[in-house]
């Protein structure tokens, strides 16, 4: 039997924060980042919330979120009250949000109304049931999973991503289509989550180059939160693979950005689980035929399966190429001295994250490190 559950309401495009009207009356918690203070962009989401009792902000979000950001965000929300929490910002204050009120609604504080504004198109976390947390003292970042850590409302504004950086966009660009492919190949996928990963990279395969090089172009703006959001409704229901176990691994030890841990690894996942030597004698697996169906819909050259698989993994470097994106973890700022001594621990936190349950080819030790070989070149 297959089920699909979406339990977040999503509000999105023009006039999407007007939503915040419906709940005049109310107190709220802000949670979100100093940018989002700095840059003034919580004025559009606080020009929406005159009618409110009362407004508190937590703005001490910085990326990739701790257990110790949690225990004094959740000190904010009981000193605070609210019956409504507010995560503004990418998924580093939604993740943070989402573990801050439900430690609050296990502890005691009630059902706390949980709305997630995403501004960046990334992680698909304003719908999903995971918060990713890193553990300072072990030195790993583990994905939360429960169903009340989902956001009730989601709402999906393109004008708040307008500000986002290239770098930012090429990063959690990517990470929408790690997310999408992951799902599509899942163990665990369906009819629906296939049709929601495959729209999301439709979407992201054609808005992301644009998204990058005009920031300003607020139909890719668009269409790449949408695009966040399906990938985010898919991986829900079916989990994801390697790729993230992986890339939380490489994110804890080295702070490499999630997206561009997800990145470097794509292209060496993706040939791992196609298995390409397995289409000798006309027999490609589940995961080959999969990819190779988008690249033929993306319109690269596919005569037969290995040659679309092939012609994806080009089209992804290349196009990580044109983002100004590292393909090696020496580009990404980590060196061969660091690695070295990580690399036991990496492979051990992958093997034990929760994301790799759901990869379609079997992983073990010697698969991580293959995979990991492809971006540690001239490793003695
Ligand atoms: N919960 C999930 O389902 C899920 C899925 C994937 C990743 N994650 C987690 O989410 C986190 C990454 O989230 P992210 O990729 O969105 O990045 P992020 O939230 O860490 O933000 C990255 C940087 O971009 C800045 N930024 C955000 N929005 C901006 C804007 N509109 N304009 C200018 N700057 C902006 C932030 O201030 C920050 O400096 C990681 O911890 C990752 O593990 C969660
Ligand atoms: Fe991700």
């Amino acid at each position: 039997m297959n089920r699909f559950k979406i339990r977040t309401e999503v509000r999105f495009n023009v006039n999407a924060l007007d939503t915040l009207y419906e709940f005049n009356g109310k107190s709220a918690v802000i949670i979100t980042d100093k940018f989002m203070i700095s840059s003034g962009l919580i004025n559009k989401i606080t020009d929406k919330m005159q009618g409110y009792k009362n407004i508190a902000i937590f703005d001490e979000i910085t990326p990739d979120p701790t257990t110790e950001l949690i225990a004094k965000g959740l000190k904010f929300i009981t000193e605070n009250g609210g019956e409504i929490v507010i995560a503004l910002g990418g998924g580093s204050a939604i993740d943070a949000a989402k573990a801050i009120v439900l430690m609050g609604e296990k502890s005691g504080m009630g059902d706390l109304k949980l709305i997630a504004i995403p501004t960046t198109s990334g992680t698909g976390s304003e719908v999903t049931k995971f918060a990713v947390v890193t553990d300072t003292a072990e030195g790993r970042k583990y994905p939360l999973v429960d169903e009340q850590l989902i956001p009730d409302l989601a709402i999906l504004d393109p004008e708040l991503v307008l500000s986002a950086p290239p770098s930012v966009t090429a990063d959690t660009g990517m990470d929408v289509i790690t997310h999408a492919f992951e799902a599509l190949v899942s163990l665990s996928n369906n009819d629906a989550s296939d049709a929601l990963a495959e729209k999301a990279l439709l979407l992201a395969f054609k808005y992301l180059p644009f998204a990058f090089k005009h920031g300003d172009d607020i139909v890719a703006r668009e269409k790449m939160h949408s695009a966040s959001c399906l990938a985010g409704m898919a991986f829900n229901e079916v989990g994801l693979g390697i790729n993230h176990g992986i890339a939380h691994a490489l994110g804890a030890k080295f702070h490499i950005p999630h997206g561009r841990a997800n990145a470097l690894l794509l292209p060496h996942v993706i040939r791992y689980n196609a298995h390409l030597r397995a289409c000798f004698g006309n027999n490609p697996t589940d995961a080959a035929e999969r990819y190779a169906d988008i690249a033929r819909k993306i319109g690269l050259p596919h005569d037969n399966v290995r040659i679309a698989v092939e012609s994806l993994i080009e089209e992804i470097k290349h196009m990580m190429r044109r983002m100004d994106m590292p393909a090696t973890l020496w580009e990404a700022g980590v060196t061969k001295e660091q690695f070295k001594a990580e690399r036991e621990n990496i492979i051990r936190s992958a093997l034990e994250d929760a994301c790799t349950a759901t990869n379609p080819r079997e992983v073990d030790a010697a698969g991580i490190e293959r995979i990991l070989s492809h971006i540690t070149p001239d490793l003695d």
